[in-house]
């Protein structure tokens, strides 16, 4: 990956040859915390990573270029360089924009084990060739956080259970966006022991089936909070069924920005999981409020929806902290319509929805 050459850059630079011609790809800010990257150059200096080792955050784009060329350093013993990783003040690193040979990504993470990374992002990457033997004991960092978005694997749906065998445990938030394959075998999937949250979001063909299969029984025992924003969920009780079939617990679940219809009549009641508590049906096209919610939550939100009237008590579950914010029959009875309809847009537009959805959200908002 990025940062393999950007450790085993610090061993050989005095090798390379440093071009002095080019713009400088990345700049590190005044208080030496924060680091960003973009290697766009056809022939970009990578040396000039160097000045990134001091930074807590990295962040590293590849311009969309293979990194065949750093496979060599995939061997290199790790005692060469183990001393100068542990003295990194890394903390929270980014990889973008590149195909990275799995050899290389492995690589990459064992050298990550010795340092104190907690937090990753691999975004817009493509995973070329198949992960090797996993080690007997997983080598690599000790995450707390594991973001992925637009990741593709050559390894298609075994991907997570090939990935986790390199982190140690204790992974605490897993994120998963715009993901190719989602469809794991459970069999080989490790326990997360750990994992409370579990971000699923912007998956807009998972759907309430996918979501069923993604939640391998058993697999997530700590999980506490559950979004599925943008996931192609269709009803509230749809979910339900699947939450009840993988035995997930969760206190919060966000369904906002799921174009959510009414359960059809007669479809079996579901049994909600008795710890949740906070619900999220914010953006989600709602003409009225769903049958078969939850009896009773601390937090409902039904914001920038279509009811067209104040719910009747009961319609809703018995709930502390509702919100209605951004509801046709709001604008009826107050003359700041044009006030919620931007709040509405604006919560879109920051939750970095697709510009799609956005487009969805302004045409409902003028109806
Ligand atoms: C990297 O640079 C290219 C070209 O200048 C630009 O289009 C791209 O948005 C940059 N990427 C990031 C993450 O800054
Ligand atoms: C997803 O990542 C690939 C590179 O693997 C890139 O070519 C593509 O543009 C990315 N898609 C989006 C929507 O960013
Ligand atoms: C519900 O989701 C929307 C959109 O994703 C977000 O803006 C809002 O803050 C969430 N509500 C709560 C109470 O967290």
């Amino acid at each position: 990956m990025v940062l393999a050459p950007f450790l085993l850059l610090l061993l050989l630079l005095p090798l390379l040859n440093v071009s002095a011609t080019t713009p400088d790809p990345c700049e590190l800010d005044d208080e030496d915390i924060r680091c960003v990257c973009n290697f766009t150059d056809t022939e970009p200096d990578w040396s000039s990573a160097f000045q990134c080792v001091s930074a807590v955050e990295v962040e590293i784009h590849g311009g969309g270029r293979s990194l065949k060329q750093f496979i060599k350093f995939a061997d290199t013993d790790p005692k060469r360089y183990i001393d100068v990783v542990k003295a990194l003040r890394l903390r929270r690193l980014t990889v973008g924009a590149a195909q990275v040979p799995a050899l290389l990504l492995v690589a990459f993470l064992r050298g990550l084990g010795y340092s104190r990374l907690n937090q990753l992002t691999l975004e817009n990457l493509e995973v070329t060739g198949t992960m090797p033997m996993p080690p007997l004991e997983a080598t690599g960092p000790a995450l707390s956080t594991l973001s992925l978005r637009n990741v593709s694997w050559a390894t298609g749906s075994a991907w997570l259970a090939e990935l986790q065998q390199w982190l140690k445990p204790g992974l605490k938030v897993l994120n998963i966006a715009q993901a190719h394959s989602l469809a794991f075998s459970c069999a080989d999937l490790r326990t997360f022991h750990s994992l409370a949250t579990l971000d699923l979001s912007d998956n807009p063909g998972l759907g309430e089936h996918g979501l069923a299969a993604v939640l391998c029984r058993n697999k997530f025992p700590a999980l506490q909070e559950l979004a599925l924003r943008n996931a192609g969920m269709e009803t509230p009780s749809g979910v339900c069924a699947a939450l009840t079939a993988a035995g997930v617990q969760p206190r919060r679940l966000d369904l906002s920005h799921n174009s959510l219809r009414p359960t059809a009549t007669g479809a079996p009641r579901c049994t909600w999981p008795s710890a949740l508590s906070s619900l999220n049906l914010s953006s989600a096209g709602l003409e009225q409020v769903p049958e078969g919610l939850p009896a009773k939550l601390s937090m409902l939100d039904l914001s920038c929806n279509r009811l067209s009237r104040e719910p009747r008590p009961d319609e809703l579950p018995t709930v502390s902290e509702l919100t209605l914010d951004g509801n046709p029959f709001l604008d009826q009875e107050d003359s700041r319509n044009s006030g919620v309809n931007t709040a509405c847009a604006t919560s879109t537009l920051a939750t970095g929805m697709s510009g799609t959805l956005v487009l969805l959200q302004g045409a409902r908002n003028l109806v």
